[in-house]
């Protein structure tokens, strides 16, 4: 079957779960199942739960996974709302790869490229908030603050002002549009495109991204088990934060107050461990098959306590 999309750091990823035993894996971004797929072929103990928040992704993965359908159950939604909601148990192994697939970048409709004739961004097409409205509707101040938080566009007072400007004239209606205004404030010839990190601003403000993050590390913290093992790769510093600040959370032993005099929590509050305290980035054979590996960071964490 032809694959839209390669998946990153696999063999990193089916090392991580060689140790779970029998129950369920889910994999709260199945995409084109390119990860899911090599993980019930290796792991026949294993029980499979595939999330997307993606029509299109979903059909694919559906007709890609026909061979083990007897091991597998799709969902749709988002992870942080449905990961909570699952009522399989036990939960052994969950894996997130976060951020776009090659297919969503590259399928100019939807909108996340910067030559598309449409503005729109949204990983699930059924989704209310699209780009049209953030870069159309949404006050300067509050696309500055994107603009900044979620891009770190460094001129992103000018560039928030560049736009609010730009849709004075009439609607912002394509990407390809944005993009010509943010060349206006940034001059090409950097590393990167001009229009690069503020639509990965309005991607994530559109589709929620971190928000998201949070809430499946939120789910994850109230709901574990003995020996589940979490693997999470992230792309960019801002999502690679989240995880390897919350995977030092719970791997502390102590609870107390960080001014308190002394210990009198226990120092038995530990989670678990994380794999490493390094993130497992891309060898050089990787980087040469597939580019988009350049930026992925995986983390590991084994949970050693039920909740
Ligand atoms: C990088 S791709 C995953 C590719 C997959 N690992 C593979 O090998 O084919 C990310 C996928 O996760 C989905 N996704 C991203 N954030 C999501 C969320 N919060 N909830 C559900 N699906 C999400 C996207 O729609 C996309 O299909």
């Amino acid at each position: 079957m032809q694959t839209p999309h390669i998946p990153v750091l696999l063999n990193e990823v089916l090392e991580s779960f060689k140790d779970v035993g029998e129950g369920y894996f889910v994999d709260c971004t199945l995409g084109y199942a390119g990860h899911s797929s090599e993980i019930l072929a290796k792991y026949d103990q294993l029980k499979h739960i595939g999330i997307d928040r993606d029509d299109e992704a979903l059909a694919f993965s559906k007709k890609r996974l026909e061979p083990y359908k007897e091991r597998s159950t799709l969902y749709k939604g988002t992870f942080a709302t449905v990961f909570p909601a699952l009522e399989e148990a036990p939960i052994v192994a969950v894996l997130a790869d976060f951020g776009v697939s090659s297919l969503q970048l590259d399928k100019e409709e939807r909108g996340f490229s910067f030559t598309s004739e449409t503005l729109d961004m949204r990983m699930d097409a059924n989704a209310a908030l699209s780009a049209y409205e953030v870069v159309n509707e949404y006050p300067q101040e509050r696309l500055e603050y994107i603009f900044d938080t979620y891009g770190e566009v460094r001129s992103y007072r000018k560039l928030a002002a560049a736009v609010v400007e730009a849709r004075a004239q009439g609607p912002i209606r394509s990407a390809n549009q944005l993009s010509e205004i943010a060349k206006s404030v940034i001059p090409p010839g950097g590393k990167i495109h001009p229009a690069t990190l503020m639509f990965q601003a309005i991607r994530i403000e559109v589709n929620n991204e971190l928000g998201e993050i949070e809430g499946l590390l939120d789910a994850l913290e109230k709901k574990h088990v003995k020996g589940e093992v979490v693997s999470l790769i992230s792309f960019h510093s801002l999502e690679d934060r989240l995880v390897k600040n919350r995977f030092k959370k719970w791997a502390q032993a102590c609870i107390c107050d960080p001014h308190a005099m002394r210990c009198t929590c226990g120092k038995n509050h530990a989670l678990g461990k994380a794999f490493s305290s390094k993130p497992v980035t891309a060898t050089k054979e990787e980087l040469k098959l597939n580019p988009r590996s350049r930026s992925a960071k995986l983390r590991s964490f084994r949970f050693t306590k039920d909740v």
